[in-house]
């Protein structure tokens, strides 16, 4: 008996490994840099598999007086539904900094998310700041998001050559204040931001290669034809949504869900590049009755005009479609553009079906205030095949040439205009200063790190910083 349920088991198993070769095989990307902060909370978040510390607690904020930077929780009764990182908020009066150690140099993610609490302590309309990751400024002028009523995250990608990562937080006068629900500091796979992409002029593609130097936000990121994607779902913990909201008119255009397995190729679109949840739905154009519909499907996306910005998109494609090789043949525009001319699928991923691909063109941003995005039939396209497709679309926002996402201030002049500061006394003042805090850093430094022995879990602390002088 027990005999027979052994090998009934084992039986089991091999079947079970038979049927998901490779699902088995998928090793999830683990990054050296994993910084998750429950900002202004005395307990750790756990929130989708992901633990959250909590930053509040006064063994963790060595360098945090209490009249500069508060602890504020959400005293809305109706509160409790949406996740427990908008609970509470860490709250700055002053300008103050949280510093992240960073083990791996290179590209990493940092989301910032922001969620107006109720506060009988803090009126949330009145909050306004700048924030300034590392030398970059990414938000200026902020209210945190009061315009909408949800949450919202803000995600840029970083490019970091130091052991630290800062993120400054400057309310823009005194009577304002500024705030931060949680943050997520995370090394990114080194595919994810490409060495060199297509730089799609209105009469030229040049080879576009400037990223070092600039930081990108991302600010749009849409499952073609499919659900939303969330952070419990996707390989880098993000968030993709769906497409109708963005799609000019769907006529002409077909939803496709595919059932079967996306086939990851070494070389092509890795997992974390777009998951399979991404990969698996699509937009595509049909031919019908023998004739190629004289159809564009186009996806329109505000963006801010002007501001010297250029813009990366990334055009996600998938083969989920057809049913045999080399029967797919479309142009790409982007902003009305050539940008692919008969794309070619089968082509690109080596001759397999199913197989991710994904194109990244960087464009100027125009003064219509909108990116657009179309793919349509071309000379190639037949009469009895699919036409056009598309599974995601990614627009992130390169910074200027000031090193600024928002607004025409570099970090530099941010950090200068904190107004607390005066008189014509500042240079001696500020070399006192300076000298003060530096001893009195590297005094707390030795405490520190003789206090840290028990804790040195903590990736993070927040402190406040003299605003340069
Ligand atoms: C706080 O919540 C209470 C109860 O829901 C509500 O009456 C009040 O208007 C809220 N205040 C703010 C500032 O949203
Ligand atoms: C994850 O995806 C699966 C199917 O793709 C879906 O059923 C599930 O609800 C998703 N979970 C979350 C938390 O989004
Ligand atoms: C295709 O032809 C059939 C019959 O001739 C017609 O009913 C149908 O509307 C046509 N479809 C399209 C998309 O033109
Ligand atoms: C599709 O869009 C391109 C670029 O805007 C345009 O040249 C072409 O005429 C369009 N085709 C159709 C059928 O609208
Ligand atoms: C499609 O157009 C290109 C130029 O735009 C041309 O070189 C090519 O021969 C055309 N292909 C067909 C099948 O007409």
């Amino acid at each position: 008996m027990e005999f027979q349920y052994r090998n009934f088991v084992i039986f089991l198993l091999l079947l079970l490994s038979l049927s998901f070769p490779l699902s088995l095989s998928y090793t999830p990307f683990s990054p050296v840099d994993n910084h998750l902060v429950n900002c202004g909370s005395a307990e750790d978040a756990t929130v989708d598999n992901r633990l959250y510390a909590a930053d509040h607690s006064s063994r963790k904020l060595p360098f945090c007086s209490s009249d500069r930077s508060l602890a504020v929780r959400n005293e809305d009764p109706f509160a409790g539904s949406s996740s427990r990182l908008y609970d509470t908020a860490r709250v700055f009066k002053k300008p103050s900094e949280y510093k992240f150690e960073i083990r791996e140099k290179g590209t990493h993610m940092v989301r910032l998310h922001f969620y107006s609490l109720n506060s009988s302590k803090f009126d949330f309309s009145n909050a306004q700041f700048h924030v300034v990751v590392d030398k970059y400024v990414v938000l200026s002028n902020f209210n945190g998001g009061l315009s909408v009523k949800a949450p919202l995250v803000k995600e840029y990608l970083i490019w970091v050559d130091s052991d630290t990562l800062a993120i400054r937080f400057l309310p823009t006068e005194s009577s304002k204040f500024a705030f931060v629900n949680a943050i997520e500091v995370i090394s990114a796979p080194k595919d994810l931001v490409p060495n060199s992409a297509l730089y799609l002029d209105s009469l030229q593609f040049e080879n576009f290669d400037g990223w070092s130097n600039q930081a990108l936000e991302v600010v749009y990121r849409v499952n073609v034809g499919g659900p939303k994607v969330t952070p419990f779902n996707d390989t880098l913990w993000r968030t993709w949504v769906p497409d109708d909201e963005y799609l000019e008119s769907s006529s002409g255009s077909e939803r496709l869900y595919f059932g079967g397995r996306i086939k990851y190729r070494s070389g092509g679109a890795s997992r974390e590049i777009g998951p399979d949840n991404v990969y698996k739905t699509a937009r595509l154009i049909r031919s019908s009755n023998g004739s190629i519909p004289n159809v564009n499907i186009t996806w329109v996306f505000p963006v801010a005009g002007g501001g010297g910005y250029k813009y990366l998109v990334r055009l996600h494609f998938c083969d989920i479609a057809s049913i045999s090789l080399e029967l797919l043949f479309f142009n790409v525009y982007v902003n009305g553009n050539l940008a692919i001319e008969n794309l070619d699928l089968s082509s690109v991923t080596n001759e397999m079906l199913a197989s991710p691909y994904y194109a990244d063109v960087v464009v100027d941003s125009y003064s219509s205030g909108v990116l657009k995005v179309s793919i349509g039939p071309s000379n190639e396209s037949l009469s009895h095949a699919i036409d056009g497709i598309l599974n995601g679309v990614e627009i992130m926002k390169l910074s200027n040439s000031m090193g600024s996402l928002d607004g025409p201030d570099s970090a530099d002049v941010v950090l200068r205009h904190w107004p607390g500061r005066t008189g014509v006394l500042i240079p001696l003042v500020a070399a006192v200063l300076l000298v003060l805090s530096l001893s009195i850093v590297l005094r707390r430094r030795i405490i520190e790190t003789k206090e840290s022995i028990g804790w040195s879990k903590l990736p993070v602390n927040v402190s406040e910083f003299n605003a340069k002088v």
